[in-house]
C-alpha cells in the first residue's frame, strides 16, 4: 500500500507554524488498513516492552471502519487483546447503550468481536452523574492503572479532526483548552449542545503514538488551515498536539488532504 509521506516530521522545538509528521492514504479504505496495520505494530511493542498495550479510542464517524479492521482477521488473532486495555479520548455524558456513545461505537463494532478481558475496557462514564464527576472519578482510574504517572503515558491515541479544528471534546474558545493540571475534564459543550468529557492536552501530548485519523473531502479545507496555515491554537484546537517525546502523526486519505499543496504525491 503507498502512503505517501509529507516532507518533515514531528518538529523538536516549539514552532511558530504546526506541521507535524503526515502520512496520505489513496483511498479511505488503505487509510483504515494503514491505522490497523500501525495499531497492531504498536500493540506488539509494548506488550514486549512492558508486558501491557493502552490504548484510548476517539468516537465520532471516522473510528467506526478502523473498529471493523481491527475486530476483523488477522487482527483479531494477531493483536494481543489479553495484555490490551481501552480507555476513551472523550465521552458523551449519555448512557452507554445511547446512540452518541462513544463507548457504544467501539462495543458495537470492536470489543463485543475480540477477546478482550472485560476488566479490560474503561468506559468514561455510565451517563449517571454529572459529567465533572465522571471526569475526576476517570483521573482516578487513570491513577490507579498508570501508577500515578503524570501524565499517564498511553502507548495508542486514537484521535479525529472536527470540521471546526477540534479534537477529542476540546472545542474553540472554550478554557479548558488551557487545562495543564487537570487530566480529563468534564463540562457543557454549548456547540455539541451536550455534556461531554474528555483528555486533556496535557494526556495527548504525553502519549507514546498519538495518531489523528482525518478522511473525506468535507474535512480538506480545514486541514489546510490547520497543517498550512499559521498556528492559531485557540481557533484551531488540534494545533495544541504538540507530543513531548512521542510521535504525533496525522494520516489522511487523499480526498481530505486534496487541498495541501506540502505533500508530495
Ligand atoms: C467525538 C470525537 C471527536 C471526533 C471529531 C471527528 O466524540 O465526537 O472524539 O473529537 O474525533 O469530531 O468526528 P468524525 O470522525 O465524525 O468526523
Amino acid at each position: 500500500m503507498s502512503v505517501v509521506k509529507k516532507k518533515g516530521s514531528a518538529p523538536k522545538a516549539k514552532p511558530a507554524v504546526f506541521r507535524p509528521e503526515v502520512a496520505v492514504c489513496p483511498t479511505a479504505q488503505s487509510l483504515i488498513e494503514e491505522a490497523a496495520h500501525l495499531f497492531l505494530e504498536t500493540a506488539l511493542d509494548a506488550v514486549s516492552k512492558r508486558g501491557r498495550f493502552a490504548a484510548a479510542l476517539s468516537g465520532g464517524n471516522t473510528p467506526k471502519g478502523f473498529f471493523q479492521q481491527i475486530s476483523e482477521e488477522p487482527y483479531r488473532s494477531l493483536v494481543p487483546w489479553h495484555k490490551t486495555h481501552v480507555f476513551w479520548v472523550d465521552e458523551r455524558e449519555v448512557p452507554l447503550t445511547h446512540k452518541d456513545s462513544n463507548y457504544r461505537l467501539a462495543e458495537e463494532f470492536l470489543l463485543s468481536k475480540v477477546p478482550i478481558p472485560k476488566e479490560q475496557i474503561y468506559p468514561m462514564t455510565d451517563g449517571r452523574k454529572p459529567a465533572q464527576e465522571a471526569a475526576h472519578l476517570y483521573e482516578r482510574t487513570l491513577k490507579r492503572f498508570f501508577g500515578g504517572a503524570n501524565p499517564p503515558k498511553f502507548d495508542f491515541v486514537l484521535l479525529g479532526m472536527g470540521e471546526d479544528g477540534h479534537t477529542a471534546s476540546l472545542f474553540p474558545g472554550v478554557t479548558q483548552l488551557n487545562e495543564k493540571d487537570k487530566e480529563v475534564v468534564g463540562y457543557f459543550v454549548d456547540e455539541a449542545r451536550k455534556d461531554r468529557i474528555s483528555l486533556t492536552f496535557p494526556v495527548l501530548n504525553g502519549s507514546r503514538l498519538s495518531v489523528v485519523m482525518v478522511e473525506g473531502e468535507k474535512k480538506a479545507r480545514r486541514l489546510k488551515d490547520v497543517l498550512e496555515g499559521p498556528s492559531d491554537p485557540p481557533r484551531f484546537p488540534i494545533q495544541y498536539l504538540r507530543l513531548k517525546d512521542g510521535r504525533l502523526l496525522f494520516m489522511l486519505d487523499s480526498a481530505a488532504a486534496s487541498l495541501l499543496k506540502s505533500v508530495s504525491r
